[in-house]
C-alpha cells in the first residue's frame, strides 16, 4: 500500500514476496558454511595491512605499541554487542540485503535510505582500502619472483610526500626510503609527479570484468579460501612463536608495553575496527540459510569469535618478534619478519608465504564486497530509491552489470590515488554508524512490534543495544576530525539525493511498481 510518509515501512511479507518473485535463492547453507562466510569476508586488509598504523600511530593519533592486543579485545567487545543485534534482525528478517532491508521493514524508508547510502561506505570505500592493502602484499610477492615494482607505481601521493619529508627530517628506515623514492623518482607531467597505485587499480579492474561475466560465489570455494587464510595465519603463529623476544614487549627505552596508555589503545581500536568488518556480511546470506532462525546468530557470533582469537594471537606474535616502532608499514607482518632475528632462509620463506596468503585473503574479501555492493544497489533500485539502471540485469550474463561496473570504476579509481589510512578511517566511521542504527533498530522494534516472532532475542534489551551504541560512538569519537567532516559531507550528499530522487520514485511511497 502506498504511504506518503518518509517513515513508511515495507512489510516483511512484501519483502519476502519480492524475493520469491525474483526467483528466490536455494536454502543450502548450514551453520558452518555461514560461519565460513563471515570469516572469509572478515580476515583481510585490516589485520594484514592496517595493524601497522594502529601499533605505531600516525600524525593524527598515538599508537598502541605492544598493547595493541587490548585494542583488539576492546573492539571485539564492541562488535560483540552489535553482532547480537544483527543476529536478532537476521533471524527475524531472513531475506537478503542486510541492514538496509532490516531498516526498511522495521524503522522505515528514510532510515533504510541512510543505511543503504552508508553501506556504500562500508562496501565500496572499504574495498578501496582492501585493494591498497592487496597491492602492498602483491608488490612484496613479486620481489620473490625477481620483479620489483617501482615505488611511484605502487603508492599514493600522500604516502610518498610524507615519506619524502620524513626522510629529509632524518627518518631513514627501509619503508620511508622506498616511499620517498616514489616522490624523487616519479616521471613528471609538467611539474606534477606521476604517482599512482597500479596493482590496486588493476586488481579491481580484473575482478569487475570477472563479476560482470558472472561468477558463482560457491560456498565450497569460499570454504577453501577460509581454510587457506587460517592455515597461513597458523603458519605465521607457529614460526613466530619461536622468534619472540620478550624484551620487545616491555622495552623501557621505547615506552614499555603500553607507550601511549589508554589513549593509544583506544585510537588503535578505532583503526583495527576495519579488521572486524565483514562478520555482518553473514546477514546478506540470510536467504540461503537452511535454518536462518538458528544458524544466522550462530554464523555471525562464531565467525566474530574465531576472528577475535586469531587477531589476538597474531598481535601478540607480531609485536613479540620485532620492536614495535618498526612495524608502522602497510605490511606489518612482513616487516616484523624483516626485523626478526632467526635463520635467514626461514624468514625469507615465511615472508613469501605471508605475502602469498595475504594476496589470496584480501582477494577473497575484495570479491565478497565487490559482489555485495551491486546487489545492495539492486535492492535499492528495485525499491525505487536509486535509478532503474542499477537494477538492470545483463541480457547474456544475468548479472547486475551497471552497478557492478560503476562500483568497479569507483573503487579502482580511488584505489589508484587514495591513502589507505584515510580510506580505512572513513570506512570505519560509516560502518560504526550502521551498527549504531541496527542496534537502535532492535530497541525500536521491540517497542513498536513486541509480538513479532523473534527466533533469536538479544538478551538484556534495551541495555545490550545501548551498550553497543555507546561502544560504537566511543570508537567513532577516536577517529580524526577530518573523518567526521568527510562522513558528514557524504551523509549530506545522500540526503540531497534522497529528496531529489528516492522521495519521488519510491515504490513503497508512490505505489508504482517498477
Ligand atoms: N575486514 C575486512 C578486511 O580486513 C574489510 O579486509
Amino acid at each position: 500500500m502506498a504511504s506518503s510518509s518518509i517513515f513508511a515501512r515495507k512489510s516483511v511479507a512484501d519483502a519476502e514476496r519480492e524475493v520469491s518473485h525474483a526467483g528466490g535463492l536455494k536454502r543450502s547453507l548450514g551453520k558452518w558454511h555461514l560461519t565460513a562466510l563471515g570469516v572469509g569476508a572478515t580476515i583481510g586488509a585490516g589485520i594484514f595491512a592496517t595493524t601497522g598504523t594502529a601499533i605505531v600511530g600516525d600524525s593524527a593519533r598515538p599508537g598502541a605499541g605492544p598493547a595493541i592486543v587490548f585494542s583488539f579485545l576492546l573492539t571485539a567487545v564492541a562488535c560483540g554487542f552489535a553482532a547480537l543485534c544483527y543476529a536478532e534482525f537476521a533471524a527475524m528478517v531472513p531475506i537478503a540485503g542486510s541492514a538496509y532491508t532490516y531498516a526498511y521493514t522495521s524503522i522505515g524508508e528514510f532510515v533504510a535510505w541512510i543505511i543503504g547510502w552508508d553501506l556504500i561506505v562500508e562496501y565500496a570505500v572499504g574495498n578501496i582500502g582492501v585493494a591498497i592493502g592487496w597491492s602492498g602484499h602483491f608488490k612484496e610477492l613479486m620481489t620473490h619472483f625477481g620483479v620489483t615494482i617501482p615505488a611511484w607505481l605502487a603508492t599514493d601521493y600522500r604516502s610518498a610526500h610524507d615519506a619524502f619529508v620524513a626522510l629529509g627530517a632524518g627518518t631513514n628506515d627501509a619503508t620511508t626510503q622506498f616511499l620517498a623514492s616514489a616522490w624523487s623518482n616519479a616521471p613528471h607531467i609538467g611539474s606534477v609527479p606521476v604517482i599512482f597505485n597500479l596493482p590496486a587499480f588493476a586488481v579491481v579492474a580484473v575482478l569487475t570484468v570477472v563479476l560482470v561475466i558472472g561468477i558463482k560465489e560457491s560456498a565450497n570455494s569460499n570454504n577453501v579460501m577460509v581454510l587457506l587464510k587460517i592455515g597461513i595465519i597458523i603458519f605465521f603463529l607457529c614460526v613466530g612463536a619461536f622468534l619472540i623476544r620478550p624484551e620487545n614487549y616491555n622495552n623501557p627505552a621505547t615506552g614499555g608495553f603500553s607507550p601511549n596508555g589508554f589513549k593509544g589503545i583506544s585510537a588503535a581500536a578505532a583503526i583495527i575496527f576495519f579488521s572486524y568488518i565483514g562478520f555482518d556480511a553473514v546477514s546478506t546470506a540470510a536467504e540461503e540459510a537452511k535454518n536462518p532462525a538458528r544458524d544466522m546468530p550462530f554464523g555471525i557470533i562464531v565467525s566474530l569469535v574465531v576472528c577475535t582469537v586469531l587477531y589476538i594471537l597474531l598481535s601478540i606474535v607480531m609485536t613479540g618478534i620485532a620492536p614495535w616502532q618498526q612495524l608502522g608499514t602497510p605490511e606489518p607482518m612482513i616487516t616484523a619478519l624483516q626485523y626478526a632475528q632467526g635463520p635467514a632462509g626461514l624468514l625469507n620463506f615465511s615472508r613469501f608465504i605471508i605475502a602469498l596468503g595475504a594476496v589470496a585473503a584480501m582477494g577473497s574479501v575484495l570479491l565478497v564486497f565487490q559482489l555485495g555492493q551491486p546487489r545492495i544497489f539492486f535492492s535499492m533500485s528495485r525499491d525505487g530509491l536509486l535509478p532503474k539502471a542499477f537494477a538492470k540485469v545483463h541480457p547474456k550474463y544475468r548479472t547486475p552489470y551497471v552497478g557492478t561496473i560503476l562500483t568497479g570504476l569507483f573503487v579502482a579509481t580511488f584505489a589508484a590515488f587514495a591513502n589507505i589510512a584515510e580510506v580505512v578511517d572513513l570506512t570505519n566511521i560509516g560502518t560504526l554508524f550502521a551498527f549504531v542504527l541496527v542496534s537502535a533498530g532492535v530497541i525500536f522494534l521491540r517497542r513498536t512490534e513486541p509480538d513479532r516472532p523473534r527466533p533469536f532475542r538479544v538478551p538484556g534489551v534495551p541495555y545490550t543495544p545501548i551498550i553497543s551504541i555507546v561502544a560504537c560512538f566511543y570508537l567513532m569519537y577516536q577517529l580524526p576530525a577530518i573523518t567526521w567532516i568527510r562522513f558528514g559531507i557524504w551523509l549530506a550528499v545522500g540526503l540531497v539525493f534522497y529528496f531529489l530522487y528516492g522521495f519521488k520514485h519510491s515504490v513503497l511511497r508512490t505505489g508504482k511498481a517498477r
